[in-house]
């Protein structure tokens, strides 16, 4: 099976088994926006918990806030949104529909890798065990033509976007012949920029100065708080302020599942520290975040960074933390060094004074930022993918079953009464009672205990208690192992403990 078809069957099984649904499905769906089931709300609060904790609790020096996504649109324009957050679209004619620009010269760049990858499958089979695929990459006449168009389009790509150069942009789309996908043709409009918030207006003010925005992230609603929790916590440099929350971006592209979407969640946390300390700190947080990711057990070769080369005119460091996702390599967090940008917007637009009186140095200034900004939606899909596999057992049997780390699973475990009757079904009740009030479990005894098994595999759920005639003797109960599937004799009394140790936060909390 292809990567594509996995990850078909694993959009089909998160719908089925209630962890991600189409918005507004039963109007027929509204676009790159997803609604979160019964078990999709347990994992996401699971993974925010994790989250939250790895940053507020662990860290002394940073706490929490929760801004509105409201917020009074001179931020916009200070922060440059208004301005500068735009992506290069373009329309075809025919289809009339709205691509961006760039990201249509990117997919005909993935093509070309594709077609560099099936030469170099090509080869491998033919060559078999004495095959060198560096050598092939660096000879062969085929995946050196494509690699030789691959390096030139995405020169002049990158410089087109560098220099903000619409008609370059337009004119390799033109040269590189590519056709809407839709109609098929390459009748294309020019290409302009289209600015991604969404606006909105306030009740009582009819005109252009009612505009307001949904907040397209999270940061400023932390920088324009930075003196109220400066103040009022009595923080000392370095320190952080961390916040979860909804943003919202009218992407154009609109695909991959819930990796881009038009509303979705960030975690962000603003560390600000002494002008002059940055580069330090950004080494540190680049390390932090990456232990961070590192500690859920996906595989560390699914992690890397990409640093960017061309910063922002307000960054002098930043990076992404990328993870392959089942359609590549992708961004699922960045590091940034914002420098005092930010403040120093917010102070001018706002004529307040941003800064902080350094007890230490004596002096006042306007502290420098770093930033770790991480998609929970994105972390939500990266582990969710990862977790999905499809198995075929030794007795033929096939399952489905989502291998999420059990800290961060929707259902920790499953009570399941061997048989419907003999007394069996109250001692199960009576254990899940006392279970329940510390984890989130379920109780089933409908159908065949294999069939139960499965149904928790499908959800995730590490871990199934089963009572049977003997627990009514000697009060002990079997766990079963979702991953090794392997079972293991255990006293109800020591359920609570050992439970404890497996599914608590504190597994992964632990390791940073
Ligand atoms: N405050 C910095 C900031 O917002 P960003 O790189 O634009 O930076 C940070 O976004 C993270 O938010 C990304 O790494 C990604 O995980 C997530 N993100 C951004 N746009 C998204 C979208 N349309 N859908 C889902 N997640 C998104």
């Amino acid at each position: 099976m292809t990567q594509e078809e996995v990850f078909k069957n694993l959009i089909a099984h998160a719908k089925e088994y209630g962890f991600i649904f189409p918005s507004s499905e039963i109007y027929d769906g509204l676009s790159a926006v997803y609604d979160y089931g019964q078990m999709g709300v347990e994992m996401k609060n699971n993974i925010k918990k994790y989250w939250w904790e790895s940053m507020v609790r662990l860290n002394e020096n940073i706490v929490g806030i929760d801004s509105a996504i409201f917020m009074h649109p001179r931020i916009w324009e200070a922060s440059g949104h208004v301005g500068a957050f735009n992506d290069p679209l373009i329309d075809n004619k025919d289809s009339k529909k709205r691509y961006r620009a760039d990201v249509l010269i990117e997919d005909y760049l993935a093509k070309l890798e594709e077609k560099m990858n099936k030469e170099v499958e090509k080869g491998r089979k033919k060559f078999g065990d004495s095959f060198n695929e560096e050598q092939f990459r660096a000879t062969n006449p085929n995946v050196l033509r494509s690699k030789t168009k691959w390096d030139e389009v995405h020169q002049r790509m990158t410089e087109a976007l560098n220099q903000n150069d619409l008609v370059a942009l337009r004119q390799l789309i033109i040269d590189c012949e590519i056709a809407c996908p839709i109609s098929g043709t390459k009748n294309w409009t020019e290409v302009r920029q289209f600015n991604l918030m969404f606006s909105t207006q306030l009740g009582n003010i009819s005109d252009e100065s009612g505009i307001i925005y949904l907040r397209p992230e999270t940061a400023q609603g932390i920088f324009v708080n930075f003196l109220n929790v400066q103040k009022t916590g009595r923080m000392k440099i370095p320190f952080g302020i961390a916040q979860i929350g909804k943003a919202f971006r009218n992407e154009i592209v609109a695909r991959q599942f819930i990796f881009r979407m038009r509303e979705f969640e960030q975690m962000e946390m603003q560390f600000f520290v002494r002008p002059g300390d940055e580069m330090q700190w950004f080494k540190k947080w680049k390390a932090t975040r990456l232990a961070w990711h590192k500690a859920l057990g996906l595989g560390d070769e699914k992690y890397r960074f990409h640093d960017h080369e061309k910063l922002a005119h307000y960054a002098n460091a930043a990076t992404d933390i990328e993870f392959e996702f089942p359609f590549g390599f992708k961004e699922l967090e960045g590091i940034h060094s914002r420098t005092d940008f930010d403040l120093s917007q917010h102070q001018k637009f706002s004529g307040r004074k941003m800064q902080y009186f350094d007890p230490e140095t004596n002096e006042s200034y306007v502290p420098y930022v770093i930033e770790t900004s991480i998609g929970l939606d994105r972390t939500f899909l990266a582990i969710l993918s990862s977790a999905y596999t499809e198995e075929k057992l030794e007795n033929g049997e096939e399952r489905v079953v989502l291998r999420i780390p059990p800290a961060i699973a929707p259902v920790k475990m499953a009570v399941l009464p061997l048989i419907k009757k003999d007394g069996l079904p109250e001692k199960a009740h009576e254990i899940m009672n006392t279970l329940k009030i510390d984890f989130n479990c379920q109780y089933d005894e409908k159908d065949s205990i294999g069939k139960r098994y499965r149904r928790q595999d499908a959800i995730g759920t590490p871990f199934c208690i089963t009572v049977d005639h003997d627990t009514l003797n000697d009060n002990c109960v079997t766990i079963r192992y979702r991953d090794t599937m392997t079972q293991e004799r255990v006293p109800i009394d020591a359920l609570r403990t050992i439970m404890d140790e497996k599914v608590n936060l504190r597994s992964l909390l632990g390791k940073l």
